[in-house]
């Protein structure tokens, strides 16, 4: 069929979907009737805890949530926010100003880039990282500069380097626990950015998908928890990872006054905020009981273990996540990431991610979700040591 009109110039910069083949052949095993286990994806398993479903349920049948809601959100789930994140990281906000309310984390990383970068302009990025950063990027036609994570540095970026480097770079990235790698850092790697940060027209992003997943007692710190970091960035807290409603597109910015200004004028022009039923519900995740994010969180830890348990019993060992639902596992030698991910599917039955669809730097590595039972995770861990073991010698 003719094509009815080329795509804009913006559509035409967006890099193609990774992963997206990647789910189309699991689908096609599925169908097949094959036995896939499918950990290549980060769609949490678990259902939303029942009070926050009870909370929409009640408010859905209240006219008033047919409505158009505010064009910055209910000003009530603003202040649930700024009470969260008083109460988990002792951080004060001032909900009007220092509150945006977004309809998911990954379109307030697009909008981000949006709002702050012209054509030609540079934005940092973790690499490995999360794909959706470049999005947004390629959208406003600025360019990706990347700040590789290696194991050496315990996957935290140089920051000397990237900003020699890049000394006009409009806008940071940063992802901590990092997906996909699981790791979680202490607050000197902060400290570092905001000093760096303060000098500089520059605004950090930190974006906080996986806040309240930390393993062995290790409780991931908010980037606004360092002196400073309100003045020089944004922190993106999602609530699909900490109350497993990734379906319900809920999550919200705190941070540089600036930066939240404009997120609302983007939004004023964009769209009106969320349906307000959510909205409720999202207050009653953040005020309500937390025992079921806790019990989550040790859940990911239990399959966590359980996983590497079963690759050491193969002979197979690999360093565990600090935090995420995510395991980062080093390839032997002389297989690329997407080889090993597509022989696995094909050999074993088990989908994984391979590394590469997060940057040139996660070459070498796999991302593993912990995102089914046990049994399953052990199973998977069992079959990918096995054809380890079968293909060492290449
Ligand atoms: C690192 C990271 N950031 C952001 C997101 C986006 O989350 P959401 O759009 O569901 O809020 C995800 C989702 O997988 C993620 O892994």
């Amino acid at each position: 069929m003719r094509p009815i009109l080329p795509l804009s110039n913006r559509m035409q910069r967006l890099p193609s979907q990774f992963f997206a083949g990647l789910t189309q052949q699991v689908q096609a095993y599925i169908e097949q009737g094959r036995d896939v286990i499918n950990l290549g994806q980060g769609n949490p398993d678990l259902p939303t805890p029942a009070h926050i479903v009870e909370a929409l349920r009640d408010s859905v049948q209240d006219p008033a949530t047919h409505r158009y809601g505010p064009f910055h959100g209910l000003a009530s789930l603003r202040s649930a926010c700024a009470e969260f994140y008083r109460r988990e990281y002792g951080v004060v906000l001032d909900p009007d100003s220092e509150v945006a309310i977004l309809f998911g984390g990954k379109a307030g990383l697009i909008e981000i880039s949006q709002i702050y970068l012209n054509e030609g302009d540079v934005a940092l990025v973790p690499d490995p990282g999360y794909p959706d950063y470049e999005s947004g990027i390629k959208i406003a036609g600025a360019r990706m500069a990347t700040m590789p994570l290696v194991p050496e540095q315990h996957f935290m970026p140089d920051l000397e380097a990237a900003l020699a480097s890049e000394p006009d770079a409009k806008l940071m990235f940063l992802n901590y626990p990092s997906n996909p790698t699981g790791a979680v850092v202490d607050s000197s790697l902060f400290e570092q950015v905001v000093r760096m940060a303060q000098s500089r027209k520059m605004l950090v992003v930190h974006d906080f998908a996986y806040a309240s997943i930390g393993f062995d007692s290790i409780r991931p710190m908010s980037f606004l928890e360092v002196e400073g970091a309100r003045d020089c960035g944004i922190e993106i807290y999602t609530l699909s990872k900490t109350y497993n409603m990734a379906g319900w597109r809920v999550a919200f910015a705190v941070g540089q006054k600036e930066a939240i200004a404009a997120l609302k004028l983007y939004h004023n022009h964009a769209y009106v905020s969320l349906f307000p039923a959510i909205q409720k519900a999202a207050e009653s995740a953040l005020l309500g009981p937390q025992d079921e994010v806790h019990q989550r969180t040790e859940i990911y830890q239990k399959r966590r273990d359980a996983f590497y348990l079963a690759l050491h019993q193969k002979g197979i060992s690999a360093k565990p996540p600090q935090g995420t639902f995510f395991g980062w596992l080093p390839l032997p030698e002389g297989i690329s990431s997407l080889d090993f991910a597509s022989r696995l599917l094909q050999e074993k039955g088990v989908a994984v991610a391979a590394g590469v669809g997060f940057g040139q730097h996660g070459e070498g590595y796999v991302r593993v979700g912990f995102l089914d039972r046990e049994e399953r995770l052990m199973e998977a861990a069992h079959r990918i040591a096995d054809w380890m073991i079968q293909n060492q010698n290449g």
